[in-house]
């Protein structure tokens, strides 16, 4: 079977239905990406720019995709973000799973939905956050401690409440630090700062015996 990124490239060759909505990803200083798939109906990739986590999420379906994080792989204490395209329109929830019901919408809503696309049958959104988006009440802060990433996908309804047709959790939990580092922009302005004073003494040894 095609995985869904392979239908995906095809479908975007094909007559677009675009919901954008928000502005493009802007992007600084960029981590590796991590592709997680496992079935070929469901993919999420990710990668940390700064202080931000960019995601995409694409599903073989016309109904919601999401994707959570967790301190565990069950769905109970979850935060989520849920989105899809239904009639032509992008819809999104910053969302937190208490149980195994519905979630509930955060007060706060703190990601940002990029772009959602519905095509030939493939669900597709971009997302950004803040690793730590300060709404302590809805989100987890991601830079404490490290989390699975819950994977979660309706295949034909766009209801908020209807239970997925499918959702699993990474095998292994990840921990999303900045980038760079604060760490490693330390260790390179101390870097540069021994180069500078390297360079000084240099000097300083060469007006020396030039004067001798
Ligand atoms: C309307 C929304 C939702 C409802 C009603 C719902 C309900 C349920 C129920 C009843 C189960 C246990 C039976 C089963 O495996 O199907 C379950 C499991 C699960 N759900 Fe959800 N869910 C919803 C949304 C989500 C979302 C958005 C995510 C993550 C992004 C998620 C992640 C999971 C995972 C990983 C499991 C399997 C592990 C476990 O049993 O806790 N769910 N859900």
């Amino acid at each position: 079977m095609k995985s869904i990124l392979e239908r995906a490239a095809k479908a975007l060759a094909g007559p677009l239905l675009v919901a954008l909505a928000g502005p493009a990803m802007a992007q600084g200083n960029c981590g590796p990406e991590t592709l997680l798939s496992p079935i070929p109906q469901y993919a999420i990739k990710f990668r940390i720019c700064d202080s931000t986590l960019f995601g995409t999420v694409t599903t073989l379906g016309t109904g919601w995709a999401a994707v959570g994080f967790g301190r565990d792989q069950f769905m109970p204490e979850t935060d989520v973000f849920m989105a899809g395209v239904s009639g032509g329109v992008a819809y999104s929830q910053d969302a937190f799973a208490v149980l195994r019901n519905p979630p509930v919408r955060d007060i706060s809503q703190d990601v940002t939905l990029l772009s959602a696309t519905e095509i030939n049958g493939v669900t597709s959104f971009s997302f950004s956050r803040l690793l730590n988006t300060g709404d302590a009440a809805g989100d987890f802060d991601l830079t404490n401690g490290a989390y699975y990433i819950l994977m979660a996908y309706e295949e034909t309804s766009d209801s908020l409440t209807s239970r997925h047709s499918w959702a699993d959790a990474s095998d292994q939990a990840y921990f999303f630090s900045p980038v760079p580092e604060p760490a490693a922009v330390l260790m390179m302005l101390a870097g540069l700062g021994l180069v500078a004073q390297r360079a000084r003494a240099g000097q300083a040894h060469r007006t020396d015996s030039a004067a001798r």
